[in-house]
């Protein structure tokens, strides 16, 4: 099925430059880009986003790294995008990721991790994370050859 799903370079990977290469790669894959913004996360903002972590001992320290310097948030496009990004993205800690995977390549550790993806096993987070960061009129919609 064709969907969209949420995705977003972390400040470690903003900082580390490495948004050329991580757009690079979800469009060579051939999924379409509808949408992308430059942002410094408001706290309020994170807080909503990770908010099934709220209760986490890790909670605190998550919402200060996302809002620690910008982040760059898109939304891809393509047949069964979410599962297909999440598998490029590869695993929560860059250690379990195997190489070929955007955190086996480039990931620190487990918070500095480079990106974030939506959950294929959460169905409608993608929905969530993109009206949590988007508008509407921010989702533009054109053709791409496959
Ligand atoms: P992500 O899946 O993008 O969103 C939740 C984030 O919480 C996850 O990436 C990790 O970066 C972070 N995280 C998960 N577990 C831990 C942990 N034990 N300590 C610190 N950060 C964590």
């Amino acid at each position: 099925e064709r969907e969209r799903t949420f995705v977003m370079v972390k400040p470690d990977g903003v900082k580390r430059g490495l948004i050329g290469e991580i757009v690079s790669r979800f469009e060579q894959r051939g999924l379409k880009l509808v949408a992308g913004k430059f942002i410094e996360i408001p706290r309020d903002l994170a807080e909503e986003h990770y908010g099934e972590h709220r209760e986490k001992d890790f909670f605190e320290g998550l919402v200060e790294f996302i809002t620690s310097g910008p982040v760059f948030a898109m939304v891809w496009e393509g047949q069964d995008a979410t599962r297909q990004v999440r598998s490029m993205v590869g695993e929560t800690d860059p250690a379990e990721s195997p190489a070929g995977t955007i955190r086996g390549d480039l990931g620190l550790d487990l918070g500095r991790n480079v990106v974030h993806a939506s959950d294929h096993e959460d169905p409608g987070s993608n929905e969530r994370e993109i009206d949590l960061f988007f508008d509407e009129e921010e989702l533009i919609d054109y053709e791409r050859p496959d």
